[in-house]
């Protein structure tokens, strides 16, 4: 694909797969690790981190991890590549508050579909651009808690649009009228059940949990069961969910049902915000976009005291080519129907519920260590 963007301007040229050049070193350690220290904090479907950096003298090549991505709900690395474009803006960002520009080369080699980004880092002596988002890296973090309050005020709204407009052709479509939220906590409760009901999603999810790290602790990878916001009388019965057979039984009592509209419909319904991020095709390279823009969104709600939960299952199954039994077929496209109903032009990825929480946040996501993502400065 071979196309140059510049920083985040939305500047972009053609480039033939230019040759990398040899030229003097400029990004010093500290600065190589505190680059990658950034685009690690960013947030990743399931906590799966499935990038992989490698540093060739001042530039970084962003890879996705093959062993950390592909699963059913990855395929053709839509989930992947969202993380992808949220860590490249966390380290886009980073840079720029320390003087350093980026030229970005996405998708450099058309048959490697794992090589995401080749980013050169230059020193830019006229970069006197201030960042207030680099200050959110760090302090951004899923919260699965509920009620939040509101209101969210017009202002904030279009601080937030203005940040996914940033990145060119994304945007957020927020259903404000009763018909359209309606609509939309349709289609997020629809995906969230079908996540229980099929086998093979439901297999996905439980497997990303980190049952034995207990419900007080955190972890460095997957999903901590502490993060995840269940009430401590149900959580015995949660954990028995994750055995098949368990599952089976209890969706005979309707147990997916409930679970789509307690993990989805009713902490939206107790949210003031509701916004979907709409990217213009499904081409990777505008995924990756949509994902530099979510990022931007979310570092924007962060600093303005607001807390954040994406829901990207209706999205990405709505997209039609996730692998479900012959069974799911028709609620998917159904799914898919009701999407483009929702939001068209353009296609919607992931939901964000925003709002104002009651209490701090128990507890975080971990991160690996640096150095298990492949790169020494
Ligand atoms: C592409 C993408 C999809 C996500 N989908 C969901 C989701 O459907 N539900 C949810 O609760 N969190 C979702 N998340 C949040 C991740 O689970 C979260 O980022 C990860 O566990 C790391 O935690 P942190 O955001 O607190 O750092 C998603 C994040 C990304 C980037």
């Amino acid at each position: 694909m071979g196309e140059l963007i510049a920083g985040h301007t939305g500047k972009r040229n053609r480039l033939e797969s230019a040759p990398i050049q040899r030229r003097t070193r400029t990004v010093d350690r500290h600065t190589k690790a505190g680059i990658l220290c950034a685009g690690i904090a960013a947030p990743s479907a399931d906590n799966s981190q499935p990038w992989r950096f490698a540093w060739s003298g001042d530039d970084l090549d962003l890879r996705i991890d093959a062993g950390r991505s592909g699963g059913v709900s990855d395929t053709r690395y839509v989930l992947s590549d969202l993380a992808a474009g949220a860590c490249l803006e966390n380290m886009i960002i980073h840079a720029r508050s320390l003087g350093y520009v980026a030229d970005l080369q996405t998708f450099p080699r058309h048959e490697d579909e794992l090589w995401v980004a080749r980013i050169r880092w230059r020193r830019d002596p006229e970069c006197d651009q201030v960042e207030p988002l680099a200050g959110a890296i760090e302090q951004r973090h899923t919260d699965r808690s509920f009620p939040w309050r509101g209101p969210i005020t017009t202002a904030t709204q279009a601080r937030l649009d203005a940040q996914a407009r940033e990145i060119p052709g994304q945007r957020l479509y927020w259903p404000q009228a009763p018909r359209e939220r309606k609509a939309a906590l349709g289609v997020i409760r629809q995906a969230e059940t079908l996540r229980f009901r099929s086998p093979t999603l439901h297999a996905e999810l439980f497997s990303s949990i980190r049952f034995a790290t207990g419900w007080h602790t955190a972890c460095e990878e997957g999903l901590a069961p502490a993060t995840l916001a269940v009430e401590p009388p149900l959580r015995p019965v949660f954990q028995a969910m994750r055995r098949p057979a368990v599952m089976t039984m209890l969706n005979r009592l309707g147990a997916a049902s409930v679970l789509g509209w307690r993990s989805a419909w009713l902490p939206i319904r107790l949210s003031p915000g509701l916004c979907l991020l709409v990217i213009p095709s499904t081409a990777r390279s505008d995924v990756l976009a949509g994902g530099r823009a979510l990022q931007r969104v979310w570092l924007e709600a962060t600093l303005n005291g607001l807390s954040v939960q994406p829901y990207a299952a209706a999205g990405v199954l709505s997209l039609g080519f996730v692998p479900v039994e012959p069974a799911f077929q028709q609620p998917l496209s159904r799914l898919g129907s009701a999407m483009h109903d929702l939001c068209a032009p353009g296609y919607g990825l992931v939901f964000l519920r925003f709002g104002y929480a009651r209490s701090a946040l128990r507890a975080r996501s971990g991160r690996r260590a640096p150095a298990s993502f492949g790169a020494s400065p």
